[in-house]
């Protein structure tokens, strides 16, 4: 059963029990409020909501689809506002089979899908900011804000950085290699000190089609990245830059850190090169001692790398003009965490160590296209699937939550790594010198790690390893987003856990310093098939937003049957993926 208080824990929420059910269930003495549900008009004209007209006119003006990485951004600008403000959201996919009648599900959907469900689907990736308000303790959207913003997967966007106007970005309909179409699979994201958004093009590989994966002259390259001849998506049947065998290079546009200001609807946002191009989860900063600005990225695949991006410049509080192109300059390393408690930093240098035209890295724009590629020669530490990476604000300590890997065999065991057939995911704690101290150096090459915690079940899943007072309800697995409340105090998203421990998905929160390190308490937890995304507090700890990503996302699924009609549980509506926000009743701190 579930205690009513968290031993050590300075937690004081009574912690539920896991479930598998339709609804979704917070502890005692919070409300659920659904803020943004997918197909909420959001910019002025929007038709309402009808899952019968899902079309990319429709999509362009609404909500869209499977949201995962939020912020708030107070309103007014620079205040701390807990009740006001904007909130930058990605929306990272599709499901095909939850969004359109009749289509089916699997690969017959995707034979299935029509030019105008493509072009649907492009139109409900990206991101959305909205404005956003409590008032009497309720939260609620401004559906008419000039504020509010859609950007889409056809969203005119800037390259810069090294690898802008690159060779291999260069298209037919853009040789400039400059101007590319959109942002796609948006996971986890982060913010800047001097106020914009971080949103991570994640899993980029599954939009194209054709058949030049197999063989053409960027065969090798593809595969690093994933990219196959049969794509998940039916895009490249009906536009062309989805078709390598038309447009070889559009996938080289995409995989990168793209910033866009979320004060400005009418900014153009910038695809970032100089941070690297993996499968970004999240991008989250930390403001090393000196100044520069520590970019902190995790590339999630199974036995991929932890990467770090630091400014060559200190970042201004004073002049924004200064910090607008601060990331086009700096240098990107890669982890190597080493068995004696080591972090070593590698950086990603043109002419340095392996990146050299021998090895067909002919300039800086190659090493960053083939990010992968240069890590590997550099040896980085196979990590198993680094997804979200975060600095404790109290602490200055880093938290790299990998989901798990079960491909790792016995002897692909390391110390940082130490599960094969991991299941269940873990967390390492990345400690740069002076963690703990007020000057943090989160810019150096070297480093400490410790493990945190080692998710499953205590006592049956081997190796899993808490604070020994987590109860039976209290236990994680796939471990996958976090935040931190001011106090320093982990919470902790999971992604995997129905199919890898038979639990929803949820929101864990534990301390991490005192007698209550580790000691992880079960907050909310998900509807059936949905994970948990975009754990985001407002400046007064008195919210918390969650992302509630592909309810309904079971096996077998479709727009008629699905397994729930999470959140609005009505007969004639799919499950929408929605944004959520979780408040104390009365008021109050979230966990106090
Ligand atoms: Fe989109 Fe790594 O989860
Ligand atoms: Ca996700
Ligand atoms: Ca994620
Ligand atoms: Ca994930």
């Amino acid at each position: 059963g579930a205690p009513e208080t968290g031993g050590p824990s300075s937690l004081g929420f009574k912690e539920l029990s896991h479930q598998m059910a339709q609804r979704d269930a917070v502890a005692e003495g919070y409300e659920i409020q659904t803020l943004l549900r997918w197909g909420d008009p959001i910019l002025p004209g929007a038709p309402a909501f009808d899952p019968a007209r899902v079309t990319a006119e429709s999509q362009r003006q609404q909500f869209g689809y499977n949201s995962d990485y939020l912020d708030f951004f107070p309103l007014p600008r620079g205040s701390r506002s807990g009740e006001h403000g904007l909130l930058a959201v990605n929306h990272e996919y599709t499901n095909t089979n939850l969004m359109f009648p009749g289509i089916g599900s699997g690969n017959a959907a995707r034979l299935r899908t029509t030019e105008a469900q493509a072009r649907a689907e492009i139109a409900a990736h990206g991101m959305a900011v909205v404005e956003i308000r409590k008032q009497n303790g309720q939260w609620s959207y401004v559906a008419d804000s000039a504020m509010n913003r859609r950007i889409t997967g056809e969203t005119p966007m800037r390259v810069s950085g090294p690898a802008a106007g690159h060779a291999r970005l260069q298209t037919n309909a853009d040789p400039t290699g400059t101007r590319v179409l959109g942002t796609l699979n948006n996971c986890a994201g982060g913010n800047t000190p001097w106020g914009t958004v971080i949103t991570c093009e994640e899993n980029f590989n599954q939009y194209f089609g054709g058949d030049a994966a197999a063989s053409g002259a960027q065969a090798a390259a593809y595969k690093r990245y994933g990219i196959v001849k049969d794509a998940s998506y039916a895009w490249g049947r009906y536009e062309p830059r989805f078709d390598l065998d038309q447009e070889p290079n559009e996938p080289n546009r995409f995989g990168w850190i793209v910033e866009y200001d979320p004060y400005d609807p009418a900014s153009v946002p910038v695809k970032r090169t100089a941070l690297g191009r993996v499968k970004h989860e999240g991008c989250t900063h930390a403001v090393s001692a000196d100044g520069r600005v520590v970019f902190y990225m995790g590339d999630d695949e199974r036995f991929d790398y932890v990467y770090k991006f630091v400014t060559a410049r200190a970042w201004n509080p004073n002049d924004a003009a200064a910090n607008r192109d601060l990331l086009d300059d700096g240098t990107l390393y890669v982890a190597q965490l080493h068995d004696d408690g080591r972090v070593l930093w590698l950086p990603l240098v043109h002419g340095q160590g392996p990146l050299t035209e021998a090895n067909g890295f002919a300039n800086q724009g190659d090493v960053l296209v083939e990010t992968r590629r240069a890590a590997d020669l550099l040896k980085a530490t196979p990590m198993d699937r680094p997804e979200d990476v975060e600095t404790n604000p109290a602490t200055g300590r880093v938290y790299v939550i990998l989901t798990n890997n079960t491909n790792r065999r016995s002897e692909q065991v390391s110390k940082p790594n130490p599960r094969a057939a991991n299941a269940h995911g873990h967390i390492v704690e990345i400690i740069p010198p002076g963690a703990g101290t007020d000057k943090v150096d989160h810019a150096a090459t070297e480093a400490k790690w410790d493990i945190f915690l080692l998710a499953g079940k205590p006592g049956v899943d081997a190796g899993a390893r808490y604070h020994r007072a987590t109860s039976d309800q209290g236990w994680l697995s796939c471990p996958d987003n976090c935040a931190f409340d001011s106090k320093g105090r982990i919470w902790i998203a999971t992604d995997g856990a129905p199919t890898a421990a038979g639990v929803a998905d949820g929101l864990y929160a534990a301390d991490t310093t005192g007698a209550g390190r580790a000691l992880t308490r079960l907050f909310y937890q998900a509807p059936t098939g949905a994970e948990v995304c975009g754990p985001c507090f407002t400046p007064d700890d008195e919210t918390i937003f969650l992302a509630i990503q592909h309810p309904g996302e079971d096996t077998g699924s479709t727009f008629e049957n699905p397994s729930t009609r999470w959140p609005d549980f009505r007969p004639d509506m799919p499950p929408r993926p929605s944004v959520i926000a979780i408040v104390k009743k009365g008021g109050g701190k979230i966990g106090a």
